[in-house]
Order: structure tokens, then sequence, then C-alpha cells
């Protein structure tokens, strides 16, 4: 699962991190899409915790992860009983997805059942569940024996984590805290969100990397994007927000980031004051060059983007950061092409487009 050379923990290691989060502590840990920032699903205290570090207010509602039943990697395995202390109902369709797709990037919302914590569901009455694919999350959730909460180990609005290294930097501050390292993440951005809660159509809620059509393709569900949702539906009036990522300003970088349409770098800058000097341009891997002749005040420095949708999305969060450390005054990435693969990674840039620049902390985050 990991790309890089390090990899997995012992397991007192993991032990330790299973008796951390007994304890009421978080534990950051490694999933195929980001780094989470655990806690016992059961515990108000510990849930309260996530929240504080985080800087994320109380109404924006959690994921529960579950470990797989017996070994991960069977096809078929009954979920039916993993499920049931938190869902109320399971209906065919999600057992399809739950077949097809877990453990895997894609996250469930269903009714939930009356023991789960209002706390971390916001006060609503869905839960969000995934079963994560990656080895080390698995090991952990497997040995806690219990549901594990863990938003993104990002603070509230920023870019989230794709190593342990990037946890730490983020929470440079927090001393009770537990780092598992598993490398880096695969799939780079956070999973695929449909929401089963109505019992008979699926609507996504989040996209990432596994698709609409994909999910088509494999179960013969159709997802419906929220705005094909009929008005009957009134949760589109509900005033919590469902998805934090359905923020404008969200996944976002210090550094001021914007689009830029194919071949027009320079009209990106058009809405910046000339006293911008360095910009880090991220041009398709298969284009050879910008071939611009540039700008009178501009430093302008390139930097490969992959054109596969996929590489893309495991390396995107890895880019912002990095040219984000490196001090350049403006960044700017190119709008990702039409198709639904790309609809993750063009959600990402786009609000990390919004909520970028210095003041964006206290930006439209919350
Ligand atoms: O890939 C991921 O999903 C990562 C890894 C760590 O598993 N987790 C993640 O968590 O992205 P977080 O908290 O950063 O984003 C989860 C999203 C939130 O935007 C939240 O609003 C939404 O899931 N969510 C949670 N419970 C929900 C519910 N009951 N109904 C609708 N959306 C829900
Ligand atoms: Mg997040």
């Amino acid at each position: 699962m990991s790309t890089d050379s390090k990899p997995l923990q012992s397991s007192a290691v993991i032990n330790e991190a299973v008796q951390t989060l007994r304890d009421g502590g978080l534990v950051a840990f490694p999933t195929e899409t980001v780094y989470g920032l655990g806690a016992d699903a059961k515990n108000p205290a510990a849930i309260k915790k996530v929240f504080s570090t985080k800087g994320r207010p109380a109404n924006h509602p959690l994921i529960v992860h579950l470990a797989a039943p017996n070994k991960f990697d069977q096809t078929q395995v009954d979920w039916i009983p993993v499920l049931a202390p938190w869902a109320r109902h399971v209906s065919e369709d999600a057992l399809k997805l739950i077949n097809a797709f877990w453990p895997g990037p894609l996250t469930l919302v269903f009714k939930k059942d009356k023991s789960v914590l209002n706390d971390l569901t916001g006060g609503q009455d869905t839960v969000a569940i995934r079963a994560p694919a990656h080895p080390m999350a698995q090991e952990l959730l497997r040995k806690f024996k219990g549901g594990v909460v863990a938003p993104s180990a990002n603070r509230f609005g920023k870019v989230s984590p794709t190593s342990a290294a990037d946890v730490r930097n983020e929470f440079e501050d927090t001393l009770d805290l537990m780092i598992l390292d598993g490398g880096d993440c695969e799939v780079g951005i956070e999973s695929t969100i449909v929401d089963m809660s109505s019992g008979d159509q699926a609507v996504l809620l989040r996209p990432g990397v596994i698709t609409p059509k994909e999910i088509f393709t494999k179960t013969g569900i159709k997802v419906l994007q929220p705005g094909e949702l009929s008005l009957a539906t009134a949760e589109n009036a509900e005033p919590t927000p469902r998805v934090s990522g359905s923020l404008r300003a969200h996944y976002a970088p210090t550094t001021p980031l914007r689009l830029y349409a194919p071949g027009r770098v320079l009209d990106a800058l058009s809405e910046f004051p000339d006293t911008k000097s360095r910009v880090a341009v991220a041009v398709w891997d298969s284009e050879s060059s910008l071939g611009e002749d540039g700008h009178p005040s501009v430093h302008f420095e390139e930097v490969e983007v992959p054109s596969d949708s996929g590489e893309f999305a495991s390396r995107l969060y890895r880019s912002l950061r990095d040219l984000d450390q490196q001090g350049w005054d403006l960044i700017l990435f190119p709008e990702p092409p039409s198709g639904e693969e790309w609809d993750g990674v063009r959600d990402r840039l786009q609000r990390a487009c919004f909520g970028s620049g210095p003041s964006s902390s206290s930006h439209d985050s919350n």
C-alpha cells in the first residue's frame, strides 16, 4: 500500500496505539486516502478532543472507521454484524456497494443506530462509515475491536496530510498525539461519500477516486449527483453542514492558488498586482514547457503534475504542501479536464483556490 521505502510499524507500536485509543487518547494513522486523526467512537471526551485539536466546529460530523470482518482480503464476508451496532438499516444496495468496494476509499452514510453518539454525528440522525484498506489501519481497528472516528489529520480547512511527517508538521504543538507511520497514502484524496440513508436512493455527497461510473459498472447502482435530487428531499434545506468538504473554502494552502485554462497562464495573473514576482506553475507532464514569453515582473518556474487522474490525486496534497513551504507568491495549477474521473481533484482544487492565501484560516472555514 505504501509507496515509500519505510513502512510498517511493529505490532508493539500498534498495541500501544490501541491502548492510547482505549485510554481516550488520539492516534493519527495512515489510510489509503489520507491520514486520519483517530479516537474511540464510543468516548465522548475523546471525540471532543478530536474537534478541539482540529479546530473543527462540533456540528461537522465524523466518519466511523471499522475493521473488515475476518481476513480483509476475502471477497465475500458478512458485514451485517459489523454494521449492526452503528447503522439502523442497511439496504440491499448498500450491501452491494460494501461487497464491491470495502475495504476501500468509499464512505457510506446510514440512518444511525440510537447508541451512536450525537457528539460524532453533529446531532444528525445519520452516521458515516467506512472500512479503510490500508493494512496498518486495518490492524489497528481489528486489535481495537471497536469503531474509530477519524477526520483527516489536518487543522480545519487546511490541506489533508498524506504522510506521517505531514501530520507531525500540522500538529507540532500537540504533545499527546501518537502518530503511526504507514508511509505515503496511495489514493491521496479523501474517500468518495455516498448517502444511502434514504434506503432506496444513492446520492453522491463528496466525489473521490471511486466514481459513480465505476459504481454503476460494478454494481448496477445509479448514484445521483446532489443536484439531481428532487426538491422533495428535505435534506437540502438542512442547516447542518453534512459534508465539510461542501464548504467553498477547504483543503487550502497559505500561498494564493489559482487555476489556469489551457494556455492562459498570464490571464490567471491578471487579478494579482504586479508586485507578485515568484510564481510556481504546475504543468501537465505531457507538455514540454509553457512556451510563454513571460511577464516583465514575474519569475515563473514549472512543476510537472501527472496527466493521469489517479496519479494526480495521489500527489495533489503532497505538491500543495511542498509548494506552500517554498515561499512562492502564487501557485498556478492547470484546470483539470472534464470527465468524472477528474471530479474528485477538480472539487479539491477549486475549494483549495477559494480558501488559499494568508488570511484563509478565518475565511469561510466554519
Ligand atoms: O478518506 C477519508 O474519508 C478520510 C480518512 C481519514 O478516512 N476522512 C475524512 O474525514 O475525510 P473528514 O472528517 O475530514 O471528512 C469527512 C466528511 C466530513 O466532511 C463530514 O461532513 C462528512 O464526512 N460526514 C460525516 N458524517 C456524515 C453524515 N452523517 N452525513 C453526511 N456527511 C457526513
Ligand atoms: Mg477533512
